[in-house]
């Protein structure tokens, strides 16, 4: 018995054919822009290490914003960068700090129309760059620092944060914030748990786009690189302490993840496509080394293929050929 021979390319043989039977479409609503805003500065400043990223002023964020949910974008993930920082981080948790002043102004501006998300961490607003505070040995104390992003979220959701993101990975975080928020009365302010976060080399930019203070690195508590197997048990307990949706971070370096918390989770599953994951195409693609636009496009499409349901990018309000409107 002879068999026909098998063509898998007669599927790839026209562009047409090659659309209707693509897995995989990617759109602007599948994104999230994250947004910096930095208090005391009168023109927008670009990030250095992340070219066409800056950080704005108050005004040039209500535009960024307006302009990204006009598009089409699915939400929009605020920072801060404040003028002034301390040991606690208390412009976190200030209602006259510059990321809930934002958080204000652009829910006035956005009312629903956008999924408004805040960074819940205090990293950005410690004298010292770490996600927590400090004991008297000069470590991060995971349960004090409970209480510190606590009144973090309920100062965003008071702000008009639809979504706070957890990306401070403190044990227990989950649970202290979805309590601390359900006491204030803000029992329907999402919880994003960012519950696979690695310490990665490929958050450099990002410290440049915060100004991050930070000296040494985050291994006391975020993941090593090397392990996978931890990543089940940190979503398993966020999903168990309240979690509405888990990350995965960085997404790029990290498909591997993806796909067995998409293989897992009974929430949805999201992941943040870092700074260095940006910057490291944008600088191929300045040097001519590589097709900007195609490079973008496919490495998103692989972090859809993964399984992420919605991906964090500096690109999603750039234009993107082949993404759908
Ligand atoms: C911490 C935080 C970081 C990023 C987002 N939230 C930095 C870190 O963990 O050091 C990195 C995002 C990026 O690299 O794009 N609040």
């Amino acid at each position: 018995m002879s068999f026909p021979h098998h063509r898998p390319r007669r599927l790839r043989s026209t562009a047409a054919i090659r659309d209707l039977v693509s897995e995989r479409r990617l759109a602007r609503r599948d994104l999230v822009l994250p947004l910096f805003v930095r208090e005391g500065i009168t023109a927008p400043v670009p990030v250095e290490s992340m070219p066409g990223v800056v950080q704005h002023t108050m005004e040039s964020l209500r535009a960024a914003a307006a302009t990204a949910v006009d598009l089409g974008v699915g939400g929009l993930m605020l920072f801060g960068v404040p003028s002034a920082r301390d040991e606690c981080g208390r412009a976190g948790a200030a209602a006259d700090g510059i990321l809930n002043q934002a958080l204000q102004v652009l829910r006035e501006d956005l009312g629903d129309a956008t999924v408004l998300m805040a960074d819940c961490c205090i990293d950005e607003f410690t004298s010292h760059g770490h996600c927590g505070v400090l004991n008297d040995r000069g470590q991060v104390d995971n349960d004090a620092t409970l209480a510190k992003y606590t009144q973090v979220a309920i100062a965003q959701a008071s702000a008009g944060a639809h979504l706070v993101g957890l990306s401070g990975m403190m044990d227990g975080q989950v649970a202290a914030v979805r309590q601390g928020l359900d006491s204030a009365g803000f029992v329907d302010t999402l919880v994003l748990a960012y519950s696979a976060k690695y310490a990665s080399a490929s958050y450099g930019p990002f410290r440049d786009a915060v100004d991050s203070q930070l000296e040494g690195d985050r291994r006391t508590y975020q993941q090593d690189p090397a392990n996978r197997r931890e990543s089940w048990r940190e979503v398993d307990l966020d999903i168990r302490e309240g979690a509405d949706v888990v990350m995965v971070k960085p997404a790029g370096g990290f498909l591997d993840i993806v796909r067995d918390v998409a293989d897992r989770s009974v929430v949805p599953v999201w992941a943040y496509q870092v700074s260095g994951e940006y910057s490291m195409i944008e600088a191929a693609a300045a040097n001519g080394w590589i097709d900007r636009d195609s490079a973008v496009l496919e490495s998103l499409v692989n972090i859809k293929r993964a399984g992420a349901d919605t991906i964090f990018t500096y690109w999603a309000a750039d234009p993107i050929p082949g993404l759908l409107a």
